[in-house]
């Protein structure tokens, strides 16, 4: 009798303890209904996650399930009840949507699609991350989540400084954790060329090689000698890499968005070979930052062949629709004293020669098309007039992101005020390292509105997301770029996933306090502090 009584209680108590897990994560999902007979159910270490049979993905989420929770996947048996289900099948037009219900028949995942799937898991995960034990309450609830933007990314710049596979992965990590979906990837600029072309092969050999690196900002540049830190920066991704990461991305639902930034920011590759330069050089990687005056020579027909042996490399190794060709911050000094380019202006009656950048621009659109693929560029890419299907990352604010959805091109929004997470994030600089300047603190990344309230509810369709971008000029390993990263990507997370009136700043910031926990607990460096 004694025992019997014994089991009752234990049963009731752990039917009816209190759980403290709340499921108010980041990104915070769009309902949280709790049961209101306030029962929880039991996750277990070593339970059994069930997933459809004969779906590879599902297979992965449920390994992902394992690695989160704790949990052994096991292919679903028809009439065989598990205590954890992952499946598909929920209506919804968002792919991305999830459904988590904890109920008397266990813990159910749901996805509109397999990427849903994972992000129930991520949410889950996420839940129970601080619960000690092997065994954890979990209240029952129907919890459901999904993005409010498609496009939901964050820029890594690996050409100011390189930063090897082993981040790259932990990098995608964080990403997926928080539920971005993009990984726009800034491999080559001024300063090194970090993509290995086969057909080129001392491209990337030569052009990712610097020798010494300016201390510091560019101060002294042109007023006596400027203090330089004598330590080599090089290195540079093989293709069996890149698929490796490409690989390891998809699985966790990213597409990498890879960017060779042209006509300008090309001094890398201009080192390596000069006759593409107006001026034929000689070229050095840039060991400085800032803009440099040399670009492509947009007169010379080696300058499109060259582009298309690395994009059609790019697009062999990089599946991606999108393909960045930036488009920013290329000066037009060189092409208005060089022969070539002004025979070319003259050839094609162009007025101007930002006109010469659209030339380029639309030449590389068709490359891009005839492999199946579309063309993304900052926005000075407007200046000289739009190739037709161009996509503009708008970055000098909203403006050129207004325009262009008012021309009914898509937009992802990353304008330097609200995601330009190279800035300092609190406003006293001597508690941080050392920063490009600005002042992006955490409460400004939570404010932003992607979808700029002068366009119209037609317009506005065109913005497809947001992204923040960590530029690397300043960042010099994986902890300091970890550093600037977290936490405003959280507010950037919740910018991509929730509706403007489901923001709440300091809301958010009693949930950060427990995603703080979980960074330590998982080794991130992070600002502890935010404004
Ligand atoms: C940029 O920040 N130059 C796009
Ligand atoms: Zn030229």
């Amino acid at each position: 009798m004694k025992k019997i009584i014994f089991v009752l209680v234990a049963t009731w108590m752990s039917f009816n303890s209190m759980a403290d897990v709340t499921y108010q994560v980041i990104p915070l999902p769009q309902s949280i209904k709790l049961d209101p007979s306030g029962k929880n159910a039991q996750l277990i270490k070593g339970q059994v996650v069930s997933y459809p049979a004969d779906n590879a993905e599902m297979k992965r989420n449920a390994q992902f399930a394992q690695e989160f929770l704790g949990l052994k996947p096991q292919v679903a048996a028809k009439k065989v009840k598990t205590p954890v289900n992952l499946t598909l099948g929920l209506q919804s037009e968002n792919p991305d949507a999830y459904q988590i219900t904890i109920d008397k028949k266990g813990i159910t995942i749901q996805g509109a699609s397999e990427s849903g799937v994972f992000y129930g898991i991520q949410t889950l995960r996420k839940s129970v991350a601080l619960e000690e034990g092997d065994t954890i309450s979990l209240p029952f609830a129907t919890i459901t989540g999904e993005p409010r933007f498609q496009y939901r990314g964050t820029m890594l710049d690996c050409a100011r400084h390189f930063f090897p596979v082993t981040f790259i992965k932990e990098f995608i990590d964080i990403l997926a954790l928080h539920g971005v979906n993009k990984f726009h990837w800034h491999l080559t600029d001024d300063q090194g060329w970090r993509f290995e072309v086969k057909a080129l092969p001392e491209l990337a050999k030569k052009g990712s090689y610097r020798p010494y690196t300016i201390i510091g900002s560019n101060v002294g540049l042109g007023q006596g000698d400027p203090i330089w830190d004598d330590t080599p920066e090089e290195g540079y991704y093989t293709q069996a890499e890149l698929r490796e990461i490409v690989q390891y991305a998809q699985e966790r639902y990213i597409t990498i968005i890879p960017e060779i930034d042209l006509p300008g920011h090309m001094v890398a590759a201009l080192s390596v070979y000069p006759n593409l330069g107006c001026t034929g050089g000689p070229y050095f990687v840039r060991p400085y930052w800032g803009v440099d005056p040399d670009v492509l020579c947009a007169g010379n027909p080696e300058t499109l062949k060259f582009i298309h042996t690395v994009l059609g490399e790019l697009c062999e190794v990089f599946p991606s629709k999108y393909i960045h060709v930036g488009g920013d911050e290329s000066p037009r000094d060189r092409w208005k004293k060089c022969e070539k380019c002004q025979n070319k202006k003259k050839e094609l009656q162009l007025d101007n020669e930002a006109q010469l950048q659209t030339y380029i621009l639309k030449d590389v659109e068709k490359f891009l098309s005839q492999h199946g693929r579309e063309l993304i560029g900052w926005d000075e890419i407007l200046e000289g007039g739009l190739s037709e299907g161009a996509t503009v990352m708008s970055w000098r604010g909203y403006k050129g992101g207004i325009t262009a959805a008012r021309l009914h091109h898509r937009v992802i929004m990353t304008p330097t005020d609200n995601c330009y997470i190279d800035y300092y994030q609190l406003k006293n600089q001597r508690a941080q390292p050392h920063a490009i300047g600005g002042y992006l603190p955490l409460s400004k990344v939570y404010a932003m509105e992607p979808i700029p309230s002068d366009l119209t509810e037609e317009e506005g369709k065109f913005i497809l997301g947001a992204q923040c971008n960590l530029w690397t000029e300043y960042v010099l390993s994986p902890k300091h770029a970890e550093y600037m990263l977290l936490p405003r990507l959280d507010a950037m997370c919740e910018v991509q996933w929730l509706q403007p009136d489901q923001k709440n700043f300091e809301a958010f910031t009693t949930r950060l306090a427990d995603m703080e926990k979980l960074y330590r607990k998982l080794g991130y460096s992070y600002c502890t502090a935010y404004e």
